[in-house]
């Protein structure tokens, strides 16, 4: 499964340093085991993988069905944050860059952002397609998707009828509560449920992430069961359990040795929103308290012409944490060429992805002898098995960190600070009180 090589960190650390952490994210293991650590109500991600019921996945499978048959060509998916992240991540590694398959849905996403270039942008595609749409927020108030939602549903409902629209949108939303829940209810949309116990960006591996990564054609059986093999690897308590290595160097990392940032380094386009869904992960479970260590990324070898200058010689803040994919799916050779006034024929005969490969191990040296420790995670390929499987790794690893750390991995409380101050300007009823005092404060 997920195998974490900390090579690139030896001629940082010192032997004992690294077993003392181990010994703290063991300790952190068994808080998260014994399900006794802070935030110990929103466990419920950790047994999904093997608790999911097959009435959620032919659910989705159902829908899948349905809208086909109504010749439903585009799927607008409404969420934000984890009741977005998790499905974007999944739907761009798995898809073709370039060509869209005959006979599946384009899955596009709205209600992450409040542009309205971007909401009228997404209106002109809706008025070319056949669209229907789902709605994704576990509270159900969250402003940025009830929004677009809003401007959704009012397209479904004029072009195609308030009955079908019906059919035409599905929510997921918490079981009983939220103005989702009760639209829902009056409306008769379809609905799954996001668990009381599993927060959003832990939800990947329910209708969350599930729903809109089989209507986009992708094999949600396989990737739970890539989650589940990961989970039976990480149930193996021990100092060669891959997240208690991989919580124990970051901590230690981070807490001895003043790396304050953790890049995830990627080398395929394809994984630009795992590290979208990975920075949300880890920057919203550790980032309390005046702690944490602050998540970012790169997609190389795009990045190297851009960031790489910084990572190289700039301020010493930061270690990489690199993910690193053993094979290509698909097969490029260079070609050999008579005039070679480009100078590559010492490639003719060569994989592109041996380029990449040769790419990654010159960054590991020159990054390790700038002062940058690598910790190396593998996978062996982008597929539906492997992403579930680094799903779960990264959720598990997370709670393991978090308690090493000394947080609650699973409260989110300075999301609400904006929220108070948009509303007070947007004058919502109730936040009047606030509105003079924040106007006179910009
Ligand atoms: O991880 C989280 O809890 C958040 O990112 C939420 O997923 C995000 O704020 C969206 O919330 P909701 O699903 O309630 O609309």
């Amino acid at each position: 499964m997920i195998k974490v090589n900390l090579t690139g960190c030896n001629s940082f650390v010192k032997e004992a340093e690294y077993k003392n952490y181990l010994g703290k994210a063991l300790e952190a293991y068994d808080v998260l085991s014994s399900e006794k650590g802070a935030g110990n109500d929103f466990l419920g991600w950790k047994t999904l993988p093997v608790d999911v019921d097959e009435d959620i996945i032919s659910g989705c499978e159902a829908v899948r069905d349905d809208w086909k048959a109504r010749g439903v060509d585009l799927v607008i998916v409404v969420g934000i944050g984890g009741s977005y992240l998790g499905a974007r991540c999944a739907i761009e590694a798995l898809s073709h860059s370039f060509v869209h398959p005959a006979g599946v849905p384009k899955v596009v996403f709205a209600g992450n952002n409040l542009s309205e270039d971007y909401l009228a942008e997404l209106m002109d595609l809706a008025a070319q397609s056949n669209t229907a749409c789902v709605v994704i927020s576990k509270s159900g108030t969250t402003t940025e998707p009830a929004v677009a939602f809003r401007i959704v549903k009012e397209h479904i409902e004029k072009t195609y009828g308030k009955q079908e629209a019906s059919a035409r949108i599905v929510a997921v939303t918490d079981a009983a509560r939220g103005a989702l829940k009760t639209l829902s209810t009056q409306e008769g949309y379809r609905t799954f449920v996001v668990p009381d116990n599993v927060g959003g960006r832990f939800s990947v591996l329910t209708p969350v992430g599930l729903l809109p990564i089989c209507l986009a054609g992708f094999d949600i059986r396989a990737m739970l069961k890539g989650a589940a093999d990961e989970r039976e690897a990480l149930l193996q308590r021990g100092e060669d359990n891959a997240a208690v290595q991989y919580a124990a160097m970051r901590n230690l990392l981070h807490s001895e040795y003043g790396k304050a940032v953790e890049i995830l380094v990627t080398y395929s386009p394809k994984l630009v929103y795992l590290a979208e869904w990975w920075k949300q992960l880890y920057g919203e479970s550790e980032g309390k308290d005046g702690k944490g260590i602050f998540p970012a990324s790169v997609t190389n070898t795009a990045d190297l012409h851009s960031m790489g200058q910084f990572i190289q010689e700039g301020s010493r803040v930061m270690f990489e944490s690199v993910i690193k994919v053993e094979k290509a799916t698909r097969e490029v050779v260079i070609g050999s060429d008579e005039q070679n006034l480009d100078c590559l024929n010492y490639l003719a005969g060569q994989r592109v992805e041996h380029c990449n490969a040769m790419a990654q191990l010159g960054v590991r040296v020159a990054h390790i002898d700038g002062g940058v420790p690598q910790i190396e995670l593998g996978i062996e390929k982008i597929d539906e098995f492997w992403l579930g499987a680094i799903f779960y790794f990264f959720e598990f690893a997370c709670g393991v960190s978090a308690y090493v750390l000394g947080v609650n991995p699973f409260n989110q409380p300075g999301v609400e600070a904006y929220k108070k101050n948009m509303f007070a300007l947007l004058r919502k009823p109730g936040y009047e009180a606030q509105t003079e005092e924040i106007l006179k404060r910009i």
